[in-house]
């Protein structure tokens, strides 16, 4: 595929003093992506924050997550002129300025509203992938025209009609312009999500509207103000296959016609009909990748949801290197769960993924701080990746990539595994 370079974004105009004020307060509440965890926790009700940050069952597999990246060691390198950085990477033949992106996020605008808008607009200014989900509260279309360098879509399975939402929904993405498909694959049956249980969310039920949930949105008054200007969020980008186009419906149609994990009869068929790069989303286990690169697949996410899907899972971090010896020389090994800083970008990159894709820190920073959080935790990540890449020598990707680390969780597998 030709090498297809994303023009570099425009020259902002030079901000006020006013401006640089406010900027350096926001600067000091929110240092890390745990200020503004906090922040968001504060600003936003309750269930849309549990909804959010909630995972599967017990929530140790978010916690493996975190630690195991923690754990991961890297030996600096000094001494040497860091002066100019690339951080540039090129994946499935285009460029990107730096590795990572945003991850697929179902339903953000209950997080903060218009969030893929957000989200979009800044992985467009500043080059870098953005995956738009499959339940989402805009449609691939309108994403396409605010994104239309850097957006990849996100499949789910919907077995409905011998695939006819499947089928409709990438014949979308394609028109619109998505560069890449990603079809996730640890979805095999609901989920049990306690949080979203205690607080009364589920896919298969209205959400119920009582004094707790009134009282929770009376006291969220900047997200409340958001979702009176913009209205209540609905699932647009699958409001086509409803019945009606009311939320319930909606709600419905991922209920009834979530046909859980894509099987491999079904990949080996998207990758006939998709023509441009298809990647497999939530693999963990290395024959799996081996499997996807004997079917022509391009790439593979090494996740497991965040940990909001199976609690057993291993940290991903700790399966990364398996699955990148075992299939990285032939397809793109991309990464994500857990990414909290660019260091944990740099410790994935390290590892051997191309891209590590952030998920929440992305809707953490637009409820805390509304539309412009999207800039700041990307801005952040770019700041910290400076960093990084000075302490270890770097500056390419390369550089970091041969970085020598300890890796004192990473799983070993035999060959008959
Ligand atoms: C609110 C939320 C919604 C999500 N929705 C989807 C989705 O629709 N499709 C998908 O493949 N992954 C979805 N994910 C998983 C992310 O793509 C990603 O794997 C995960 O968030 C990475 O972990 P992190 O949040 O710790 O960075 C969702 C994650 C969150 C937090």
């Amino acid at each position: 595929m030709a090498d297809q370079t994303i023009a570099a974004a425009p020259v902002q105009a030079q901000p006020s003093a006013a401006e640089l004020r406010r900027a350096a307060k926001i600067r000091r509440r929110y240092p890390t992506v745990t200020d503004l965890r906090l922040g968001a926790k504060r600003r936003i009700p309750r269930f849309a924050f549990d909804y959010l940050d909630g995972n599967a069952n017990e929530e140790f597999c978010f916690n493996r997550n975190i630690s195991a990246l923690q754990k991961i060691e890297l030996l600096p390198r000094y001494s040497v002129n860091v002066d100019k950085i690339s951080y540039e990477i090129e994946l499935f033949g285009r460029r990107y300025a730096a590795p990572f992106g945003i991850a697929p996020m179902g339903s953000p605008g209950a997080i903060w509203p218009g969030a893929e808008h957000y989200l979009a607009a800044e992985a467009q200014r500043r080059r870098i992938p953005y995956v738009i989900a499959t339940p989402t509260n805009a449609t691939v279309e309108e994403i396409a025209k605010i994104a239309p360098d850097v957006l990849w879509f996100q499949l789910y399975r919907f077995p409905r009609n011998n695939h006819a939402i499947t089928d409709d929904l990438v014949n979308r993405a394609d028109r619109a312009g998505a560069h890449v498909l990603v079809m996730t694959v640890d979805t095999p049956l609901g989920l049990k999500r306690p949080r979203d249980i205690r607080n009364g969310i589920s896919i298969r039920a209205p959400f119920r509207t009582g004094p707790n949930e009134i009282y929770q949105v009376a006291t969220s008054p900047a997200w409340l103000m958001e979702v009176w200007k913009k209205g209540i969020p609905q699932l647009d980008n699958i409001a086509p296959y409803a019945t009606a186009k009311d939320r319930h419906s909606i709600a419905k149609v991922m209920a009834n016609e979530n046909g859980g994990s894509h099987r491999w009869d079904e990949i080996a068929r998207m990758r006939d009909r998709w023509k441009k790069p298809l990647v497999l989303k939530g693999i963990m286990h290395p024959r799996d990748a081996e499997r996807a690169a004997s079917l022509g697949v391009d790439g593979v996410v090494v996740s497991n949801h965040g940990g909001r899907n199976f609690d057993g899972a291993p940290a991903t971090i700790d399966l990364l290197p398996a699955v990148s010896a075992a299939v990285g020389t032939r397809m793109t090994v991309l990464f994500d769960s857990g990414v909290r800083s660019g260091l944990d970008v740099v410790r994935a990159v390290a590892l051997g993924a191309k891209c590590a894709f952030v998920g929440r820190p992305l809707l953490y920073g637009l409820a805390a701080l509304g539309g412009e959080g999207a800039r700041y935790v990307v801005d952040m990540f770019f700041d910290e990746l400076r960093g990084e890449f000075s302490h270890l020598g770097a500056v390419s990707v390369a550089d970091v990539a041969a970085a020598e680390t300890r890796h004192p969780g990473a799983w070993r597998l035999g060959a008959n595994s």
